[in-house]
């Protein structure tokens, strides 16, 4: 694993876009595998600006995220499709049929999980863009999950709740369950950029790092892959 500490998330964020801009400059039609949460947004940021001031065109891109809520859709400003438009699909040119999220209002959602195996086993990741959460999650894959796992239905880990209840008016109102890519989906891509910032994180990115390689850290199946980049800042490195 190559790991890159940088001083602050604004630094962080431009390593991974410094990343993002040369894969889309040099394959134009990349498949990019995208994340949500906030760990993700300077990078995001970054890219827009480039689209809007130096014209890095996204026409021919194609998008797969990680994961969605259940019972979430696009109308509603918690989900994952709402906020990947508003952050960044409907910032660039990219057409709207390019981007692919699971359906997290799917009546069947095991069938769901089927068409979007069936999708990604068609496209595979050029690049996989992935946050880690608290507990060393990786998507919404929590400990737990086999290493095997393809896109499944999940029910949250109460430190997931927790963690993600800031972004809602309530504890409460978080979905307690989500539609995720499995860890094998996420291994298959061809390259994988993990962020993370934060104190936090710290914990997590250490079991990432030095950690046995154990399903109780999804995210240390990484040091399985054979193309996988950290970007961290100095408060999520503090205890590498
Ligand atoms: C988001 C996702 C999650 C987040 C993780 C960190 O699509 O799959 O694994 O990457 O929970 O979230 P933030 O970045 O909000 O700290």
């Amino acid at each position: 694993m190559k790991i890159v500490i940088q001083k602050t998330y604004e630094e962080m964020s431009e390593a991974a876009f410094e990343m993002m801009r040369e894969l889309v400059t040099r394959n134009p039609a990349a498949v990019l595998g995208l994340a949500t949460g906030t760990t993700p947004l300077g990078l995001y940021e970054r890219m827009v600006k480039d689209h809007r001031e130096r014209g890095t065109s996204y026409k021919n891109i194609r998008t797969v995220n990680l994961d969605e809520y259940v019972g979430l859709g696009p109308e509603s400003d918690q989900s994952y499709i709402y906020f990947m438009r508003k952050n960044l699909f409907d910032r660039l040119d990219i057409p709207r049929e390019n981007t692919n999220l699971p359906n997290g209002l799917a009546e069947n959602l095991e069938r769901e999980c089927e068409r979007y195996n069936r999708l990604l086993a068609g496209m595979q990741q050029d690049i996989q863009v992935l946050g880690i959460g608290s507990n060393g999650h990786i998507a919404f894959n929590e400990p737990g999950t086999p290493f095997g796992a393809e896109t499944h239905v999940v029910a949250l880990a109460e430190s997931t709740i927790r963690d993600n209840a800031r972004l809602f008016a309530r504890e409460e109102d978080v979905p307690r369950k989500a539609l995720t890519m499995g860890l094998k989906n996420i291994m298959h891509a061809k390259q994988i950029l993990i962020l993370a910032n934060g104190a936090n994180k710290a914990h997590a990115v250490r079991g990432l790092v030095c950690g046995p390689v154990t399903e109780q850290l999804p995210a240390s199946v990484l040091q399985l892959h054979p193309d996988c980049t950290l970007i961290v800042d100095e408060a999520a490195a503090s205890l590498l």
